[in-house]
């Protein structure tokens, strides 16, 4: 099948698992394994790359560390989507100067949306020695070639060329987790919300085939995944620079005719081209989670408008009635931004009304963070910080409050859920979560049910969580 898409040749992946196993003989022949260490902030499709980035590191002969004094390989998967996520890394990159002052032969390299940002670029480059290898989304899959060539020509390697992507397959994978995976089904995005740096640091949209992914999930749940969480910043969009005849729901129908007992997630799902035929299969697969992650980042019309989402307010609540109308017990969460440029109090209060018209299970909220090159960065921002921080108390308030009273509502059901492992602060405890992510903890399990779906009566709740008893 052909693609629109650029695709990286066979030939350019095998070339990279050859270097892996050159370097893979250098580091065998050492008195001790070598040890990586992989740092990932951001969003779930950051946590996949790292697979990847661990995978490669597994061939190359690496063992793993959560420890920095000890690691002879430091990656740090960066996230550029808000100030504090940025300053995060920087501190924690600046910090590595102290270990590498005790392990000069430590290599450091930094990776992922940050470093596809000029400026940031140029800031590493500049201002943190430590940084032996930087690479943008795009180079990912030549990690292995740009660790070689730090390693022979002993300089500092920095690649991060604007690309609108392509697409890499056959790259080796070691996941973290053996009950739930990550599949990332699309990169990129191509919605250009004026807020937001994702389309300027991870290009064009583009979706993997079907039979790739179809592949991937069957793999997985035969090695025993429960759970398996579709990935791309649009998910709607899936398939549309594709030969395909295929679309998102036509994707999930097709995961569903997987045999076996697991669930399928997805995130994250665009309101301008979510619809019937989406809830439809959602509704129709039994095994996908009746969860709907639908950001709405606004209550107001006119804010939504500046933002470019492509929906007004009236549009995203017929999205939610009809997402009810197939799915009475659809639980809902959101994500929302507080101080939009020009957001009045007026503007706030819409959001505030849809909120509790709503009535999200839960939701993440963001007060907002100008961009280097997007949209927004350019607006007239005359909001004071001090009244941002004050309508996200509000807005925290009221969801937490919601929250709260959803969660009580479940007193007394029946759920089925996953039990995915044991409480941190009461180790007679089992941490599980409902189909629609709800996290419970439950009493009167053993640790050899982890990993398994079971029944839990749900017995008390607070803001949060829920707790039960297995059944
Ligand atoms: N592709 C996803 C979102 C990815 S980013 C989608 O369209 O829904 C995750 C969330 O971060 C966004 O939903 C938005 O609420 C928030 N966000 C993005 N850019 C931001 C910015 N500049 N300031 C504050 N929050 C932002
Ligand atoms: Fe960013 Fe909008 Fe694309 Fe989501 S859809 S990644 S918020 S530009
Ligand atoms: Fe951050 Fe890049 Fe994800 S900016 S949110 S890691 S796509």
């Amino acid at each position: 099948m052909t693609k629109k898409t650029g695709e990286i040749p066979e030939s350019e992946i095998l070339r990279q698992s050859d270097i892996c196993a050159q370097i893979a003989e250098i580091n065998a022949a050492l008195p001790k394994m070598p040890l990586a260490m992989i740092d990932t902030y951001g969003c779930q499709q950051n946590e996949a790359d790292s697979e990847i980035l661990r995978g490669y590191a597994g061939m190359m002969g690496f063992g793993f560390t959560d420890k920095p004094e000890d690691a002879d390989l430091i990656i740090v998967n960066t996230c550029a989507i808000r100030e504090h996520a940025e300053m995060r890394v920087l501190g924690n990159v600046g910090a590595l100067r102290h270990i590498k002052a005790k392990n000069p032969n430590l290599k450091v390299a930094v990776c992922g949306c940050m470093v596809q940002q000029e400026h940031m670029a140029n800031k590493l480059k500049r201002s943190f020695r430590v940084v032996d290898i930087a690479f943008g989304p795009h180079e990912l899959w030549r990690f292995p070639e740009l660790y070689k060539k730090s390693i022979e020509s002993g300089e500092r390697i920095f690649e991060n060329s604007p690309s609108d992507g392509a697409i890499a397959e056959g790259m080796p994978v070691i996941r973290q987790d053996n009950i739930r995976a990550w599949i990332s089904i699309m990169y990129g995005c191509n919605n250009f919300c004026t807020y937001c740096v994702v389309p300027h640091v991870r290009g064009r949209e583009r979706s993997r085939k079907s039979a790739d992914i179809l592949a991937e999930a069957k793999k997985l749940i035969q090695e025993g995944y429960r759970e398996i969480t579709l990935l791309g910043q649009n998910v709607n969009s899936y398939g549309r620079d594709l030969d395909e005849n295929i679309d998102f729901s036509g994707l999930i129908r097709m995961i569903n005719e997987i045999p076996g007992e697991f669930l399928i997630r997805f995130m994250t799902s665009h309101p301008r081209d979510a619809g019937d035929k989406l809830f439809l299969a959602m509704a129709e697969c039994e095994k996908c989670a009746k969860h709907l992650h639908l950001p709405v980042q606004s209550g107001s019309s006119r804010i939504l408008k500046e933002m470019n989402r492509h929906y007004d307010r009236n549009q995203y609540l017929d999205l939610i009635k009809k997402a009810r109308a197939l799915m009475p017990d659809i639980v809902l969460t959101t994500d929302i931004i507080v101080g939009f440029p020009g957001e009045t109090e007026e503007d706030f209060s819409e959001t505030l009304s849809l909120v509790a018209e709503v009535r999200y299970d839960a939701m993440f909220t963001f007060i907002f963070s100008p961009r280097v090159g997007t949209k927004a960065y350019d607006m007239t921002d005359d909001t004071p910080k001090e009244v941002k921080k004050e309508r996200f108390e509000r807005l925290l308030t009221a969801v937490n409050g919601i929250s709260a009273e959803k969660h009580a509502a479940y007193i007394g059901t029946e759920q089925k859920v996953l039990i995915d492992g044991i409480d941190k602060q009461d180790d007679t405890v089992l941490t599980a979560r409902t189909e629609g992510g709800r996290l419970v903890r439950l009493k009167g399990g053993q640790e050899s049910l982890i990993g398994s779906f079971a029944y839990a009566k749900i017995t008390g709740s607070n803001t949060w969580a829920l707790s039960g008893e297995l059944m």
